[in-house]
């Protein structure tokens, strides 16, 4: 039997409903059942700008008017102001589950600075669409658009600059998930860019591998929150063996299709998701692929290269990366 209740009652027990959490990772980023999506970033966006520390360049450009899909491109203006030769040019994505984190984000767009500089290449940073607003597949479509985008060289930059025979794909985590779809795609059309990099690439499965089968108090997630994410970002899907989440499942594509010459893939020590990025590299060798693969591990948790620069290991793995991406 229902008890009457003021109009101000209800409002209360309505709010309550609404206040549920129906998702939370980490604190960083909570849903409520109302819809509503609170995002606890950890650090500010900013907007392009010349940075003098490192002389690099950027800007922001809309490339899909309809869906406001955007990309921050790096100029190592001082680099080209003393070449006569175009550089290589480098499409990276962000990390951040597939619902944190921006192109802009201060510690993305700081590490895309120094990596340009250091590199001396174009680099493309794309701002994909995110989960929950939109759920997979949206970041992999956004994604492979912003990639057909820079090999058009429409860009200015791009087109007095970039070097388009000379393509390498890096990303960070959900960032580095997106390179191997990248790379899957590329090859189905038989094409080949030179080079994959993937930090901290996020796979995952339903059978729990090496550090994953203990809880180790350093890593910066435990188990738990790792598997309630793919099933947050991509609602389609049959689980955690979904091929795009765990490409060594059965059935998956089969990694001897990847469309480029030479793949790194890079994990912290103290990474929960560390030994998917190891089983990723030994199968990539095994499945027979005619390319080289380097896999480097490092000290440190997910996401350690982001406290470029001022710590040592950050700076390594920068110049691991920027060697494996010079080498002839
Ligand atoms: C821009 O986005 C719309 C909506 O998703 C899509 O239909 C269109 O193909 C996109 N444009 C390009 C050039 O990919
Ligand atoms: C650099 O990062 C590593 C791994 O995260 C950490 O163990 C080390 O203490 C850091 N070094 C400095 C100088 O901050």
């Amino acid at each position: 039997m229902r008890l009457a209740m003021s109009s101000n009652d209800t409002d209360t027990a309505a709010s309550v409903a609404e206040d549920d959490i129906i998702f939370d990772l980490i604190s960083m980023i909570i849903v409520y059942r109302s819809g509503r999506v609170e995002r606890f970033e950890p650090t500010e966006f900013v907007p392009p700008s010349f940075d003098s520390a490192t002389g690099v360049d950027s800007k922001d450009v809309v490339i899909n008017s309809s869906t406001s899909l955007s990309v921050r491109l790096y100029l190592p203006a001082s680099a080209v102001a003393k070449t006569d030769y175009k550089l290589p040019v480098l499409v990276f994505f962000h990390g951040g589950g597939f619902c944190l984190h921006r192109a802009s984000s201060l510690h993305y767009h700081n590490y895309l600075n120094h990596l340009t500089a250091k590199a001396k290449f174009i680099s493309i940073s794309v701002d994909y669409r995110l989960a929950p607003e939109h759920p997979l597949p949206v970041a992999y479509y956004d994604s492979w658009e912003a990639f057909r985008w820079v090999i058009s060289g429409r860009d200015d930059w791009l087109l007095r600059y970039g070097d388009l025979g000379k393509v390498f794909i890096a990303g960070d985590s959900a960032g580095a998930n997106i390179v191997h779809d990248l790379g899957l795609r590329l090859g189905r059309l038989g094409k080949k860019v030179e080079g994959l990099v993937m930090m901290n690439p996020y796979f995952w499965g339903n059978e729990k591998i090496g550090v994953e089968l203990k809880e180790r108090s350093e890593s910066m997630f435990k188990v738990s929150d790792v598997e309630k994410v793919w099933p947050f970002i991509c609602p389609g899907t049959t689980g955690n063996d979904d091929p795009r989440l765990n490409p060594m499942a059965e059935g998956a594509p089969s990694l001897l299709g990847l469309g480029c010459h030479r793949v790194l893939v890079g994990v912290g020590d103290k990474d929960l998701l560390l030994d998917r990025g190891r089983l990723y590299s030994e199968k990539l060798k095994e499945s027979g692929w005619a390319g080289e693969v380097e896999f480097v591990k490092v000290e440190g948790d997910h996401g350690f290269f982001l406290a470029y620069p001022g710590n040592e290991t950050a700076e390594a793995f920068m110049d691991r990366v920027v060697s494996f991406c010079n080498k002839d």
